[in-house]
């Protein structure tokens, strides 16, 4: 058999992992199944820009950030720089043989392999993306990492922020969906977590943060970049020509320093970007890219195509690409972890 490996969106860590898991399993059971490697995801599909991978060359990849394939978020084929590519695409699966494909990628990724899926390419997915936000899926990889990275954040913030009586503002990523903003903000101990799902008053946020340095000496206030204020709005920027979602902790910062700078309280923006996406993944990131590669593995053997791997009740299934196509998961009201946020920043 004859499969291809791609990585598609933005990348994050635990993606080599991925690979290493999906290339061992595969190479292991049947020394004649060979893998290749599509780099830039997508682009190189559409542009015939592929690379052998086996045993050897990805056993070391364990602990490695970033995608020894690279990846592109822009790389759609039926939308490929104002035109349909998805038969060039197509075509340099046919010229190479191969026979199946992993998609490894987010919810754009995914989307895109199920419109290949539905063309009748055999595709198996595995859900990518710090934002933990694809549908049906309780836990992507690279996510524990990026809350690592804002729980280790707030914790060096908190220092600096008591030595000046200060008002901390972080921004973490995570575009329409709260969960590392979440999850980080109560592992770093927030006063405050704000997230696109649970819209916030100014008013009441100013008031509390008072409180807050009036007990503690400080304030830690995590936003992500989507967060959304009571009138709904968000704060957007534009990127590359492209609206972007971001800019949120700035913008809050200076409108926290005009009011509690008048009792003397000064606050101070830190833009985390990049950092959640980049560096080694964590040991859970490890297991679970571990345990999602060796499922998309067994998933190829059985043929069980048009599918993704998701983790439902700490076990890897699979969900039809159809059902995950276009959807987001974001934090849905009552969920657990807004209980503990309501008691912890009270
Ligand atoms: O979807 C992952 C993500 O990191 C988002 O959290 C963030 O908004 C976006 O990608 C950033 O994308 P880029 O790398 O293109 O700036």
């Amino acid at each position: 058999m004859k499969v291809g490996v791609l990585t598609g969106g933005g990348d994050c860590p635990g993606l080599n992992a991925v690979i290493r898991a999906v290339t061992l399993a595969l190479c292991q059971a049947d020394a004649c199944t060979e893998v290749l490697g599509i780099q830039r995801g997508f682009w190189g599909l559409v542009e015939d820009r592929l690379q052998p991978l086996h045993a050897a060359a990805v056993r070391d990849l364990l602990d490695e950030g970033g995608t020894v394939l690279g990846t592109h978020n822009r790389a759609d084929p039926f939308d490929w720089q104002g035109r349909d590519a998805s038969a060039e695409a197509l075509a340099t699966v046919e010229r190479h043989g191969i026979e199946a494909l992993v998609v490894i990628g987010g919810d754009g990724s995914l989307t895109i392999a199920e419109r290949f899926a539905r063309l009748g390419l055999p595709i198996v997915g595995v859900p990518k993306t710090i934002d933990n936000d694809i549908a049906d899926n309780e836990r992507s990889f690279g996510f524990d990492s990026a809350v690592a990275v804002v729980a280790d954040a707030l914790t060096r913030l908190k220092t600096t922020a008591h030595s000046h009586g200060r008002v901390m503002v972080l921004e973490t990523m995570g575009r329409n969906a709260g969960w590392i903003a979440l999850e980080g903000g109560l592992a770093g101990g927030a006063d405050a977590i704000l997230l696109p799902e649970q819209p916030f008053h100014l008013d009441a946020l100013t008031e509390r943060l008072q409180r807050r340095v009036a007990e503690q000496g400080h304030a830690l206030v995590c936003v992500a970049e989507g967060a959304t204020l009571a009138d709904g709005a968000q704060h957007w920027q534009q990127l590359g020509g492209v609206a972007r979602l971001g800019g949120i902790g700035q913008a809050l910062t200076h409108e926290l320093d005009q009011r509690l700078g008048k009792q003397g309280t000064e606050v101070r923006a830190t833009l985390l970007g990049h950092l959640q996406r980049g560096g080694a993944p964590t040991a859970f990131d490890r297991v679970l890219s571990t345990r999602f590669g060796v499922a998309a593995a067994q998933a190829l053997r059985e043929r069980a195509f048009g599918h993704t791997i998701a983790l439902q009740g700490d076990r890897c299934v699979r969900v039809p690409l159809s059902a995950v196509a276009g959807r987001q998961r974001c934090v849905p009201p009552g969920h657990e972890l807004l209980d503990c946020a309501a008691v912890v920043c009270a």
